[in-house]
């Protein structure tokens, strides 16, 4: 024993810092960190127990098969250290034999495995919209997770993911059907590259008025999970994502407006972008241009209900983007 190992420090790692993420495919492995890991690690974001920690946790690209491996070169001889392994597989999937511990050769066999003979993107009528990047080709499929029992498989493997890059991520529940998941996938390497999660809220206009109208129900739609994993971030997946999503509940007229929970500060830019550019393309900046010059600094309340109506945005969102346009046309 050194004298060093009597101080507590010693034995105090940064779960951030310990912990490795990868993801593998025929082009080499790429490694990242979380952004937060205290959903599994706690607030401090500390483990305790072990110097030379290091947690390994890949998945491949393509069927996201997890596999952990938990290394240190000391351990405390003592029950009140962090169960590393324990905390991770509490988040992974629980069905037997998902995880592979360790044995790296045997998780390389079963995800190969399962490439080659279960893996394929989902079918043709779940697909709402693709596109082209750099001669490329995505799709984005919405999906409930009933829909299909790999795509199940698949969300259970990658939920991890929203833990630790969207801040205060919960993971959804299965049972409820009014989940909707759009998959984003590169079409021939087959890979996911992002997903979002989606909820579907009764659009709920007084008790007497619901329950008598025989009217079908309306809803709100709230996009709540929204992630590109890092590797394919900053090349404008996010961007098509959020195009997709917005397009698919435009069209459906049982959609009357679509929201986002808890935005972060880069999601909240990309849609600003995104919104701002619709609202462009549809002439709006013309037509909210000339109404201000023709009525003379008057913009009634109707009209921009109206269009706020129309294109099904958020009245908060769409106030804010109100003013952008008027700032950058200078109104
Ligand atoms: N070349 C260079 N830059 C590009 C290109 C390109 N071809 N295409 C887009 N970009 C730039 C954009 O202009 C933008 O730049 P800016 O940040 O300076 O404005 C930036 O790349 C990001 O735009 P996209 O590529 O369209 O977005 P991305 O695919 O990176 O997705 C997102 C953004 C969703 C925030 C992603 O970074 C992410 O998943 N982050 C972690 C999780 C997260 O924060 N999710 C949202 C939480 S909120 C919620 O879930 C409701």
């Amino acid at each position: 024993m050194e004298l060093t190992d009597f101080k507590p420090s010693t034995w105090i790692s940064s779960s951030k810092d310990s912990l490795k993420i990868s993801l593998v495919s025929k082009d080499g492995a790429v490694q990242f960190a979380p952004i937060f890991t205290y959903p599994i690690f706690g607030d401090a974001e500390q483990i305790v127990g072990y110097q030379d920690l290091l947690v390994h946790l890949a998945f491949d690209s393509i069927t996201f098969r997890p596999f952990l491996n938990v290394k240190y070169s000391t351990k405390l001889d003592t029950e009140d250290i962090d169960d590393v392994e324990g905390e991770l597989l509490k988040v992974l999937p629980s069905d037997k034999d998902e995880v592979i511990l360790k044995d790296e050769a045997k998780w390389v066999d079963m995800f190969e495995f399962e490439q080659k003979n279960s893996f394929k993107l989902p079918e043709d009528k779940y697909k709402v919209n693709e596109y082209e990047i750099d001669k490329e080709h995505f799709v984005v499929y919405k999906m409930k997770l009933s829909d299909d029992e790999k795509f199940l498989k698949l969300h259970r493997r990658i939920q991890i993911f929203s833990l630790f890059f969207i801040e205060a991520a919960s993971y959804i529940d299965e049972e409820d059907f009014n989940w909707d998941i759009y998959w984003l996938f590169n079409k021939e390497k087959k890979q996911c590259m992002g997903y979002a999660t989606a909820y579907m809220y009764w659009k709920y206009l007084g008790g007497k008025d619901f329950d008598e109208s025989k009217e079908p129900k309306h809803y709100r739609a709230k996009v709540s999970q929204f992630l590109i994993l890092p590797p394919y971030q900053g090349k404008g997946h996010g961007s098509k994502l959020y195009q997709a999503i917005f397009k698919n509940w435009l069209s459906n007229d049982l959609v009357r407006e679509f929201t986002v929970e808890d935005p972060s500060e880069n999601f909240d830019d990309l849609r600003d972008r995104n919104d701002l550019n619709f609202l462009y393309e549809n002439g709006f900046f013309q037509e909210l241009s000339s109404k201000i010059v023709n009525e003379k600094d008057f913009i009634s309340n109707e009209w921009l209900l109206s269009k706020q109506r129309a294109y099904k945005i958020e009245k908060r969102q769409f106030g804010r983007l109100v003013e952008m346009i008027m700032y950058k046309e200078n109104l």
